[in-house]
């Protein structure tokens, strides 16, 4: 395992001291700049975005919510698909606009996007009124290049350091976020897998583990705040600790000591290391949701080879069997790529057996997308009619799943955190359960963020409905 570093000291300071510089200069504007930060991709990115948030207010910004007035833009790429970076840099060319009203406006892209060269340098040519790119890994660099950018007014597209890249920890950073009952908390850095058709271990570095009490210390805060949905993240959790004395179970179990009335998650967790001994850490839980997101990709052993997955169908269900019998009321969901290089019908039915096999509770099913620099995209495709048609009959074999699923709930009370009121109707709310299903109710706004118990009366393929019990 390389070396870790948990931020130095001296970068620490040297960080407070350019929030400080930039604090400054905000404090002398005549008008309080405004900062706007857009977010992409997954919850990681959004975790990071309440970072850049947290790190601009700290420096004097005001948070808005349209970039039209905003000083300060902060665009939080992703990579995962070609449609999600096209999606960023559509939105980055309508700020041309914005910035033609005011001169002095900064505009920063971070995230997976710019971690690729050939996206940094088209950005350096073609969006010239971008003024700086922050790779994943150079997230707390940003008080250090939004000062520079500030003083200099020159352009800094650049790439994340090697150090950044394999090694650092930044903790410390101020955090701005975006609920005050749910939270995001990032456990591990990267991802060191690479899966053939992935473009994540390549912008999001080396796996990087924090400090287990950093992290305790922040589920502790965050609990103590009154959060009652708290998320481990992870590109694989179970590679947490990897190369120390401790893991991902034992992580889990010591946070799950913590007093208080909360769900505690984690995602996402890889097939290949999901072992007993986690499932039993959530199976003896007193606050672990029993739910277990477990991305399986394909249903056919050799797609799952090409895939460079490390498991196979055998294996997976194995999980599958033990999950059920330590947690007969766990819900499981997954992730499918339709269309990997090489797949033949005959493949593609396999993964319509397991999903028949497994009975997945959701199911979130993506269009193979080449990446560039994977080894996935130099393999003769699959055409896209071809792709489109396995697409649309894996969702509709889900949609009966995941019907048969969620109706054998209706008569049950569940527990569900209220998150408010449902689009269209304002008298209707939502919430989620500990299985993560969304639920609609009649509330008031008094509910926003508690827990309620609702009985089920009606439930559909994506979503229960019911009233509320005292
Ligand atoms: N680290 C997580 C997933 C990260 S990406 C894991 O290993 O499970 C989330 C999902 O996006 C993946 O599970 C996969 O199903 C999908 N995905 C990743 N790369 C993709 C690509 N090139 N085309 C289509 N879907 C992709
Ligand atoms: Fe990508 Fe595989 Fe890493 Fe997940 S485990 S982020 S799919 S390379
Ligand atoms: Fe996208 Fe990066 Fe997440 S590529 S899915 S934002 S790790």
């Amino acid at each position: 395992m390389a070396k870790q570093l948990i931020m130095p000291p001296d970068d620490l300071a040297a960080r407070l001291d350019y929030m400080r510089k930039v604090r400054m200069w905000n404090a002398d504007a005549l008008e309080t700049r405004k900062v706007y930060v857009q977010t992409f991709g997954c919850q990681q990115n959004e975790a990071d975005s309440e970072k850049y948030l947290g790190m601009a207010v700290d420096m004097g910004y005001e948070p808005t919510d349209t970039p039209d007035n905003a000083d300060l833009i902060i665009v939080n790429t992703c990579a995962i698909r070609e449609h999600a970076e096209k999606k960023a840099l559509s939105i980055i060319g309508q700020y041309k606009h914005v910035k033609a009203k005011n001169k002095d406006l900064i505009i920063g892209v971070c995230g997976c996007m710019v971690a690729q060269e050939h996206r940094r340098e088209e950005l350096k040519m073609k969006y010239p009124y971008v003024t700086f790119t922050l790779g994943t890994a150079s997230l707390h660099h940003l008080p250090r290049v939004l000062w520079e950018a500030i003083e200099s007014k020159k352009r800094l597209i650049t790439a994340d350091s090697t150090e950044d890249f394999t090694e650092t920890v930044a903790e410390g950073m101020p955090v701005r976020r975006g609920s005050d009952y749910r939270a995001w908390v990032s456990i591990m850095y990267g991802c060191n897998n690479f899966c053939s058709y992935c473009i994540v271990p390549y912008v999001r570095g080396r796996e990087r583990s924090r400090d287990k009490a950093d992290i305790i210390t922040e589920v502790r805060k965050l609990v103590s705040e009154g959060y009652k949905d708290i998320t481990l993240l992870g590109q694989n959790v179970n590679s947490y600790g990897k190369g120390t004395d401790t893991d991902f179970a034992d992580l889990l179990a010591e946070i799950d000591t913590i007093e208080g009335d909360f769900w505690l998650r984690f995602m996402t967790s890889h097939p290949k290391d999901a072992s007993h001994k986690l499932i039993d850490v959530m199976a003896n839980g007193k606050h672990i949701a029993h739910q277990f997101h477990l991305p399986l990709q394909s249903g056919s052993d050799p797609v799952l080879k090409a895939m460079n997955r490390h498991y196979d169908m055998e294996r997976y269900m194995d999980s599958v069997r033990y999950m059920r019998e330590k947690m007969p009321d766990v819900t499981i969901t997954s992730d499918i790529i339709v269309g990997f290089p090489g797949e033949t019908e005959e493949q593609f039915e396999e993964t319509l057996k397991a999903l028949a096999d497994v009975r997945f509770d959701m199911l979130y099913s993506f269009i193979y997308s080449p990446r560039k620099g994977t080894p996935a995209a130099e393999k003769e495709q699959v055409p896209d009619v071809v792709k489109g048609n396995r697409f649309d009959r894996l969702l509709a074999a889900q949609n009966e799943i995941a019907l048969s699923k969620n109706q054998p709930l209706v008569g049950a009370t569940l527990r569900v955190l209220c998150d408010g009121v449902s689009k269209g109707d304002e008298s209707v709310y939502s919430g989620r359960t500990e299985g993560n299903k969304i639920v609609f109710f009649k509330g008031t706004s008094d509910m926003i963020g508690n827990f309620v118990n609702v009985e089920i009366n009606k439930a559909e393929a994506f979503a229960l409905w019911g009233d509320i019990q005292k």
